[in-house]
C-alpha cells in the first residue's frame, strides 16, 4: 500500500506558483484573489483562512470580504459586480454554502467566468463537460493531478464516485471521463452501494460520513481517494473511509488530513494564476 501524499505534492505546486508569481511581478502584475465569506459557519471560516494563508505563502494578494449572514441577495450581487469590474482583482470565490435566503446559482452565475477560480459558473462547468480548457473546480482538479503525479493510468479504469454535488462529484466524473475512464456516480438514492464500490478500480468518496467505506466494500488492489472531512468529538479530523482497515487492501490511498485537502488549496492557487494570466 502506498500513500498518495497530497501534502508533499501541494508543496511542490506552491513552489512553482511562487516562481510564476515572481515572473508576473516583473511585468507589474500582482495576482489577486477576492474571497467572499457570508455569515459565520465555523468550517467555512476555517477553509477561507487556509486559502488566505496559502495565497500569502505564494505572494498572491488575497482580500477576504466578510459579510453578515443577513445580507440581501441584491447586495451580494452588487459586491460581485464591483469585483468583476475591478481590474486589480483576478480571481473571485464565494465560499459555499450561502444562507438559505440567497439563491446560490444566481450568485455563481454573476461571477465573471474569467475570474471564476472555483469553476462553478455554468459556462465553465459546460466547458469541463466538453473537455475544453477552463477554470476547473479545485477539488476534482487536485485529485486528477495527484493521481497523475503517481503515474496512475486512468484509461478504461472503473471509477466509482460517491457524492454527486456540483462542487465535487459531478465535475470529478467529467474529468475522469475526459481521461477515458468509465464512470459510476453514486449518491444518496443509489441502491446496493457495495455492489458498485466492489467494482471500483478507483473509488472516490466525499459525502461527510465517518467510516462509510469499510474493508468489505473495497476490491483488493483498488485505489481509494478520500474526499471527506469530518471532525470527531475529540477534535480529530478523519475522512469517510475506515483508513486503518481499508488501507490493508488498497494499492494506493489518500490520507485525511494530508491527501485531497492540500491538493484542493494548491489547485485554487493554480486557477488564480491561470485567471491572472488570462489564458482561459
Ligand atoms: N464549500 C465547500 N467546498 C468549497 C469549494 O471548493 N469552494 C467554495 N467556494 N466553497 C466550498
Amino acid at each position: 500500500m502506498q500513500i498518495l501524499d497530497g501534502k508533499s505534492l501541494s508543496q511542490k505546486i506552491e513552489h512553482n506558483i511562487k516562481n510564476q508569481v515572481q515572473e508576473l511581478q516583473t511585468k507589474g502584475i500582482k495576482p489577486s484573489l477576492a474571497v467572499i465569506l457570508v455569515g459565520d459557519d465555523p468550517a467555512s471560516h476555517s477553509y477561507v483562512t487556509m486559502k488566505a494563508k496559502a495565497c500569502q505563502r505564494c505572494g498572491i494578494e488575497s482580500i477576504t470580504k466578510r459579510l453578515v449572514s443577513s445580507i440581501s441577495e441584491e447586495s451580494l450581487l452588487l459586491e460581485i459586480e464591483n469585483l468583476n469590474n475591478d481590474n486589480l482583482v483576478h480571481g473571485i470565490l464565494v465560499q459555499l454554502p450561502l444562507p438559505k435566503h440567497i439563491n446560490t446559482n444566481k450568485i455563481l452565475e454573476k461571477i465573471s467566468p474569467k475570474k471564476d477560480v472555483d469553476g462553478f459558473h455554468p459556462f465553465n462547468a459546460g466547458k469541463i463537460f466538453y473537455g475544453l480548457d477552463s477554470l476547473t473546480p479545485a477539488t476534482p482538479k487536485g485529485i486528477i493531478t495527484l493521481l497523475k503525479e503517481y503515474k496512475i493510468d486512468l484509461v478504461g479504469k472503473n471509477v466509482v464516485i460517491i457524492g454527486a454535488s456540483n462542487i465535487v462529484g459531478k465535475p470529478l466524473a467529467a474529468l475522469f471521463l475526459n481521461e477515458n475512464a468509465t464512470i459510476t456516480l453514486c449518491h444518496i438514492y443509489t441502491k446496493n452501494l457495495k455492489e458498485h464500490t466492489l467494482n471500483a478500480d478507483i473509488l472516490c468518496v466525499g459525502v461527510g460520513k465517518v467510516n462509510l467505506i469499510t474493508q468489505d466494500m473495497v476490491k483488493e488492489g483498488a485505489i481509494v481517494v478520500d474526499i471527506g472531512i469530518n471532525k470527531l468529538e475529540s477534535g480529530k479530523i478523519v475522512g469517510d473511509v475506515d483508513f486503518a482497515n481499508v488501507s490493508q487492501k488498497t494499492s494506493y490511498i489518500t490520507p485525511v488530513p494530508g491527501g485531497v485537502g492540500p491538493m484542493t488549496i494548491a489547485s485554487l492557487l493554480e486557477n488564480t494564476i491561470k485567471a491572472t494570466q488570462g489564458n482561459i
